[in-house]
């Protein structure tokens, strides 16, 4: 018989997932990502919100020794060990700290075999894969490579002010509704996410959290920000 405590338990509720991508961005780069990553930590501790955060590989190291919250890597190469001068390994963003890894964003997009590759990589180290889509054909493309969660962004609304959930909420249910089957696949949207608006609507449409960059990174007070855009979420 199951007690109630136990149904209690099964019933957690799913929180919606806030991955925060540094890019190159000046404020998220060296010490200054450091000063961020600290600031999405005490955030997230604060309000019990699942934040991920997505650093240059370079700061990887130095921020994940020193934060709680999961830290990505914002791509990895497809190669293993040996004579890659330059590449970026799965191995060695997992040994620096990194517990995931961005793929496929828009910003550096990949041929499809050279990202079917990068999963299986990431996967083989125990990394968690986000693979990036422009659109929700893709996004159900991409799906096939079995990644833990899909993130559709449309390259138009990207770092601007107006969110994907305002200006395409269509792109946010089709992608929901092409992604998810059977409520297996965790479908994030980004591009324009600037607030609490925008991060309620993306739910309300569906998505399982969101994908943003710009509007904490560039933001005067950070941590204001963030908190302002998850309050009430978690
Ligand atoms: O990776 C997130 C990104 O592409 C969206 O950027 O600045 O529009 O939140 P932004």
């Amino acid at each position: 018989m199951v007690t109630k405590k136990k149904a209690i338990i099964s019933k957690k509720r799913f929180k919606p997932i806030t991955i925060i991508n540094f890019k190159t961005y000046e404020e998220a780069i060296g010490d200054n990502a450091l000063k961020l990553a600290k600031i999405c930590d005490e955030v997230a501790n604060e309000y019990n919100a699942n934040i991920i955060i997505a650093v240059s590989s370079t700061d990887i190291y130095r921020i994940s020794s020193q934060v709680s919250i999961p830290v990505y890597a914002q791509h990895i190469d497809n190669v293993e060990f040996g004579s890659h001068t330059g590449k970026v390994l799965a191995s060695a963003v997992r040994q620096a700290g990194a517990t995931g890894t961005l793929l496929n964003h828009s910003e550096n997009r990949l041929r499809v075999d050279v990202l079917e590759e990068s999963v299986i990589l990431a996967k083989k180290y125990g990394l968690k894969t986000v693979v990036c889509a422009n659109d929700a054909i893709v996004g159900e493309a991409v799906k096939s490579f079995k990644p833990d969660m899909v993130a559709v962004e449309p390259p138009e609304l990207i770092g601007g002010n107006i969110s994907v959930s305002s200006a395409k909420p269509e792109i946010v249910r089709e992608s929901v509704k092409k992604i998810c089957d059977h409520s297996k696949n965790i479908v994030l949207v980004g591009a324009g996410i600037k607030n609490n608006n925008d991060f309620k609507k993306s739910v309300e449409l569906g998505a399982s959290g969101i994908l943003l960059a710009s509007g904490i990174t560039k933001a005067k007070d950070p941590k204001r920000v963030l908190i302002n855009l998850i309050k009430d979420i978690y």
